[in-house]
């Protein structure tokens, strides 16, 4: 678990107003979900048999004896929410956007922590190729928007309920003539699904998945005929993407297109991926709604800010940083300031001060560090007498402004700029 300190806050916010303006330009809807739920909204929904159930989550009794956990994720919230408020009657389909803290209780590493967040966005009620299409293309977009430069698409497929259960058979018999090569972990899922081997970092492992079959090869016709068409809207998209064959993902809830995108320039993350999702046809009606295609996504917002911060990709600061200081000198004055800081506030006008510090000195040392181009000085003279100095830090000359007009003029000067 980590603080985000006041030095990342502009990062921060620049991706939740990339991510904002992105879902508003497509027509998403927020939604918030609430932190804690009842543990069996994710054991249901992402899976008995995923290392989030087994190992990630932090589930606990309530007093009243209730199972509840940490949401380690939002899809299965927001696809309870959706079946709770009988979103299937709004007209379909129905698109949501989040952000927020997700807990998993992870090995603690680069990029992976155990309170983290992302934003998150979910289509229900359309089972299109397009869908799938467009919203890889918005993840893609945040990224673009921040100035990432190296991000690629990973794609697969791994089939639906017609076709993935043949495949699991190939592919365990597969694995089971070489069981003894397989970490113990694996040797395990060997059991409960021979899928989740694919996703394994183990380095035996990595080296007997090299030569497993590939589910592309082994779709239904319809899965087929999906993949393909979501290619192509990739193409269309001339999105930067590859093939992934391997490609798993760790939620049982996919069903056809699965895709992760990862910065190939990242040092810090390890090259983890930023943005994982998917099409998730099954898991409305697993959790007890009505048959309803959909399609999400989700971005890791701490791996993002990590890596805007060591690329130097710096937050534009121009619009928001005050232009204006203002400076008091003796008690009448700062009494005074603080009125006057309150006016500005009102008119919307950013003004910074520094109060605590007596000296005029030392106030301007501050402004001038903070690259400030206007100071207003208000002394004892200027406050007995209502007006204020104002000092041009560029030129340094002085003019002095009558006090109930400081805040007019004040904004003139700034919009004129
Ligand atoms: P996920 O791949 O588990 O997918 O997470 C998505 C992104 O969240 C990852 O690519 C990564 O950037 C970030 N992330 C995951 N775990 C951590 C961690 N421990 N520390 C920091 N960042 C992390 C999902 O969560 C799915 N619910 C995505 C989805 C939405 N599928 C359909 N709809």
């Amino acid at each position: 678990m980590h603080d985000i300190l006041p030095a990342d806050q502009p990062y921060w916010k620049k991706i939740n107003k990339a991510v904002e303006s992105i879902s508003n330009y497509y027509g998403f809807s927020r939604i918030d979900t609430p932190i804690v739920e009842q543990a069996e909204v994710f054991v249901k929904g992402t899976g008995q048999a995923t290392d989030i159930v087994e190992k990630e989550m932090y589930t606990f009794r309530t007093k009243g004896g209730e199972l509840v956990c940490l949401r380690p994720e939002f899809t299965a919230g927001v696809v309870r929410s959706y079946i709770e408020h009988g979103m299937h009657n709004l007209p379909q389909p129905v698109k949501l956007w989040t952000t927020g803290p997700l807990f998993r209780h992870e090995r603690p590493q680069a990029g992976r922590y155990r309170q983290f967040h992302q934003f998150n966005f979910e289509v229900l009620g359309d089972r299109s190729a397009s869908i799938d299409g467009q919203v890889i293309q918005m993840c893609y977009d945040v990224l673009k928007e921040l100035g990432f430069k190296g991000a690629c698409i990973e794609v697969n497929s791994i089939g639906d309920s017609e076709c993935r259960p043949y495949f699991k058979k190939i592919l365990a018999s597969y694995f089971k003539s070489r069981k003894s090569s397989l970490c113990g972990d694996c040797q395990r899922r060997l059991k409960e699904n021979p899928l989740r081997i694919l996703d394994c970092k183990d380095e035996k492992c990595l080296q007997v998945k090299s030569g497993a079959p590939q589910i592309i090869d082994h779709l239904c016709e319809p899965c087929h005929t999906h993949f393909k068409q979501v290619l192509e809207f990739l193409d269309e998209l001339q999105l930067p993407y590859t093939l992934n064959p391997y490609l798993v993902r760790g939620f049982d809830y996919y069903t056809k297109t699965v895709f992760e995108i990862i910065d190939k320039t990242d040092e810090t993350t390890s090259k983890s991926s930023l943005v994982g999702g998917g099409r998730y046809d099954g898991l409305v009606k697993l959790l007890g709604g009505r048959d309803t295609p959909a399609f999400g996504a989700a971005g890791g917002m701490d791996r993002i800010l990590s890596i805007l911060r060591t690329k130097e990709l710096k937050p534009d600061k121009k619009n928001e940083a005050p232009k204006i200081f203002l400076a008091q000198l003796g008690q009448m004055a700062k009494r005074k300031s603080l009125k006057l800081f309150e006016e500005f506030r009102e008119a919307k006008i950013p003004v910074a001060e520094s109060f605590s510090k007596d000296s005029l000195r030392a106030q301007l040392k501050a402004a001038d560090k903070m690259g400030i181009k206007w100071v207003l000085i208000f002394g004892q003279k200027e406050a007995l007498e209502d007006f204020i100095t104002l000092r041009d830090m560029e030129s340094g000359q002085q003019s002095e402004i009558k006090l109930d007009k400081v805040v007019t003029e004040m904004g003139n000067k700034i919009n004129k700029k």
